[in-house]
Order: C-alpha cells, then sequence, then structure tokens
C-alpha cells in the first residue's frame, strides 16, 4: 500500500505568534491609553509603511548596529528594489516628516505611532521577531523640556497602566562637537585590556566603540564599571541641556537613575537617552521603552538640521507584564439583555430586534444559530444580562416579546414595536 502522505502542519513563522481575543482586552487597553495620552500631550497620529527602502535604516539606525547587520528582514521583489521590513518606527517618520513638507510647518511637529516592526533576534520570553511598539517622535525644537516632556509621558503611561516597579535610566552622549574626545577616550581606556575582553567586544572596539558598555558578558562587567562616562566628556552645551532636562524631572519628582553605561543600540542618538526597566527580583531587567534625542537624523538622511526627541515603548512586553501583575481590564461588552429565539419565524424576528436594540443603543448578546431554549436561558445566566428577550413561534405570530427579568423570573409580553421604550423605562428604575 503506498503511504498516505501526511498533511504539512503550519505553523506561525519562528519568533512570531497570533495575538489572540483573550488577551485582546489587554492590547486594546494599552493602545487606548497611549493613544489618549499621546493626544492629551499634542500628538497627532501618523502611519508609515511597514516596508521601506533598506537603505533608510542603514543610514537612519546604523550600518553597524545589531538591529541593521544581524537582524534586517530584507525583502526580495521581482523588480529587485532594495526594500526592508521596518526593525524600528524612527527612520520611516523621519523620512515621512521629510517627504510631506512637515519642515515647513508651524514647529515642533509631535506625532505618534503604533504597530508591528520585524527584528530577527534570537527569540526568548519578551524578545519577539515581529514585535510591536508604540512611538512619539517631536521633529523641529531642540529645547530641553521636549526630552523631559518625552520621559514624563512615559512615567505618566506606565503609572496609567498599573505597572509602578518600573525604574528610568538616563544619560547623555553628547554631540558631534564633544563625541570625538568621548569616543578617544573610551577607544584609548579599552585598548588598554583589549586581551581581557570578549570576542564580541574586540569586534566592538574596531566598528562601534560606544556599544563596548552594552555589553552584558560577566568577564567584561568589571572593565566596563570603571570606564570613563560620556558625561565626564560633554561641551558646554550638552552640559547644560543635560542639567536642564534633569531640572525639569525633579520638579516633575520623576524618580531617575543616571546610569553612565547607558548607550542604546541605534546610531542616531545625541544628547539625552533614557531607557524604562521593569524590575523583578530575582531576573535581569526588562527594558519595556527607550528613546532619546537624535539632532542629526534628518540632516543624516539629506534633510535640513533638524533636531528632534522621542521614545517607543514594547507593547508585547507590556501585555504580558500586566497581565502577570494581574492588571485589571475591562472584559468584552458590558451586554444588557440576551435575545432568545425559537422555530424559524422567531428567529426572523430576533434577527430584525437585534437591529432596532442596536440601533437604540442597548448592547444586546445572542445565540441565533442555537434551537435549545435551555442552552440560550444559560448564556443569557453566564452573561449576567438584567433580562433576557425570548420571541418563540406564539410571539412572533403575535407581534410581541416576552420581557424576563433574569433575577425574578417574573415574565411580562409586551408588543414588538413597544420592546426598546420598556426596556428603557426598566433600565433607568
Ligand atoms: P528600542 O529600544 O530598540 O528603540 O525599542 C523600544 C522598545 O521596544 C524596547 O524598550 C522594548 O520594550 C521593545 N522591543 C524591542 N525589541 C523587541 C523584541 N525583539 N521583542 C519585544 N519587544 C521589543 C526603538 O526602537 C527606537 N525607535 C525608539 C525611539 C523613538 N527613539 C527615538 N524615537
Amino acid at each position: 500500500m503506498p503511504k498516505k502522505k501526511l498533511q504539512k502542519e503550519f505553523q506561525s513563522p519562528k519568533g512570531m505568534r497570533d495575538l489572540l481575543p483573550q488577551d485582546a482586552a489587554f492590547w486594546d487597553k494599552v493602545i487606548n491609553v497611549g493613544q489618549e495620552l499621546a493626544q492629551d500631550y499634542g500628538f497627532q497620529k501618523i502611519e508609515t509603511p511597514l516596508i521601506e527602502d533598506a537603505e533608510l535604516f542603514i543610514r537612519g539606525t546604523g550600518e553597524t548596529t545589531d538591529i541593521v547587520s544581524k537582524q534586517m528582514y530584507f525583502v526580495k521583489t521581482a523588480g529587485n528594489a532594495n526594500l526592508a521590513l521596518r526593525p524600528e518606527g524612527t527612520p520611516g517618520v523621519a523620512r515621512a516628516y521629510m517627504e510631506n513638507g512637515m519642515a515647513s510647518l508651524a514647529q515642533p511637529i509631535k506625532l505618534f505611532y503604533y504597530g508591528p516592526m520585524f527584528r530577527h533576534e534570537q527569540p526568548q520570553a519578551g524578545r519577539w521577531r515581529q514585535l510591536y511598539q508604540f512611538g512619539l517622535e517631536i521633529f523641529g525644537d531642540g529645547s530641553a523640556v521636549l526630552d523631559a516632556q518625552t520621559i514624563q509621558f512615559c512615567f505618566h503611561l506606565f503609572r496609567q497602566l498599573g505597572l509602578k516597579k518600573v525604574n528610568i535610566q538616563i544619560n547623555s552622549l553628547g554631540c558631534p562637537q564633544c563625541r570625538p574626545a568621548y569616543r578617544r577616550a573610551l577607544l584609548d581606556y579599552y585598548r588598554h585590556r583589549k586581551e581581557k575582553l570578549c570576542p564580541d567586544c574586540k569586534r566592538r572596539l574596531k566598528e562601534n566603540p560606544l556599544r563596548l558598555l552594552d555589553c552584558k558578558e560577566e568577564k567584561c562587567q568589571p572593565i566596563k564599571t570603571q570606564a570613563p562616562a560620556s558625561v565626564d566628556h560633554l561641551c558646554d552645551d550638552c552640559r547644560k541641556h543635560f542639567k536642564e532636562v534633569l531640572e525639569f524631572l525633579d520638579e516633575l519628582e520623576i524618580p531617575y537613575f543616571l546610569n553612565s553605561a547607558l548607550v542604546r543600540g541605534l546610531d542616531y542618538y545625541t544628547k539625552t537617552i533614557f531607557e524604562v526597566f521593569w524590575d523583578e527580583e530575582g531576573a535581569s531587567p526588562m527594558a519595556l521603552a527607550g528613546g532619546g534625542r537624535y539632532d542629526n537624523l534628518i540632516k543624516d538622511l539629506g534633510g535640513k538640521p533638524t533636531p528632534a526627541v522621542g521614545m517607543a515603548f514594547g507593547l508585547d512586553r507590556i501585555v504580558d507584564l500586566m497581565k502577570k501583575e494581574q492588571v485589571k481590564v475591562a472584559q468584552g461588552p458590558n451586554f444588557k439583555v440576551f435575545l432568545v429565539q425559537l422555530g424559524a419565524a422567531g428567529r426572523k424576528k430576533c434577527l430584525k430586534l437585534f437591529e432596532k436594540l442596536h440601533q437604540a443603543g442597548i448592547l444586546a448578546a445572542e445565540s441565533m444559530s442555537r434551537d435549545s431554549i435551555k442552552a440560550q436561558m444559560k448564556s443569557a445566566d453566564r452573561l449576567g444580562v438584567k433580562f433576557a428577550l425570548i420571541l418563540g413561534q406564539q410571539e412572533a405570530l403575535d407581534n410581541t416579546v416576552i420581557i424576563r427579568d433574569m433575577q425574578s423570573g417574573v415574565q411580562e409580553t409586551v408588543p414588538q414595536d413597544k420592546v426598546v421604550d420598556e426596556l428603557k423605562k426598566r433600565f433607568k428604575k
């Protein structure tokens, strides 16, 4: 007998997943809170394509960053266009700012966005290849107050989501004026300790010395803690800017930690950078949000010099934490009545009644495909609705409907064209 060919079982790609209905309330909550808060802070929504010219990320995010050199998804097209799935939102939003003439509008331009990003990383807890971010970007203003406002937004957001154990870490990376001197000091320091470094750090020493401070390898930690700090090499302008940011945060009573080893994994940052971590005993801190100032990105992408600041938070990690911390979210719609139908005529009338109730703003649950009255009454009970509306063969003929009070069990028959008024009267009571 020939062997029956087994059907292939499809699975979502590695590091990617379905966002299931049971989690939808959490996702909606984070997006709604983020969106409302962003609008309160004067941000407007923007959506950019999921795919962009790969060069935008190579020049924007940075050629030597892990995100670009190791994690980008390149997209093959028939025309051989050099496209990539966006690994992060900032370069695309900066491109949109330039392409759509936003530079000629009143500045600053404050934009927010959310959606999937793609990074070909090794999947692990809280690390996905299709990850979701919510981001803010402010273009056209270099004031320190906007850096502080971006951090204030994060602080506000996490509080509103009921996530209190966050810790904000902040640093300043300086600007093209002062960074070369810092880079030299860092290289000088690390070159003298080269033999003790991990292979990755030896590579970073050549390609991207700032990232040396990001190393998590045990053997590099003692070297890292003694490394020169960027804040000790800032020019007057950067020092003044950083001081102002910290003063604003103090005024707002937002707690933060100065972390001289904070560097971020993207190349465009200048001056302020920050990251928001979740602290859990016995676990290494998890980054929930990150951002900073990037005053040279627009210029590096071919635009006029335009200061900018922004941040993004990871929706996947926040949703997981909210579930773990048992944050309460509203689950599904709050149904007021349940439509119980019996027989073909009853079902037809019920379909119509459902529409009428919907128009009157009365949320009605139903189970139109079910035949059994018992099963339908059970569903009504489970949902905790106040009334069941029962429409059988007889009621369909008489143009009536039975209103059953679910708590007392008392039933009353009313004409179908009076049922909305009758329900409204009862809800008022
Ligand atoms: P980022 O630090 O690369 O910054 O990402 C921001 C947040 O996205 C992280 O703090 C983390 O919560 C989440 N995230 C990153 N990678 C993953 C992953 N593989 N799985 C799950 N969550 C992840 C940016 O992307 C910048 N565009 C932020 C920014 C905006 N800077 C200025 N403006």
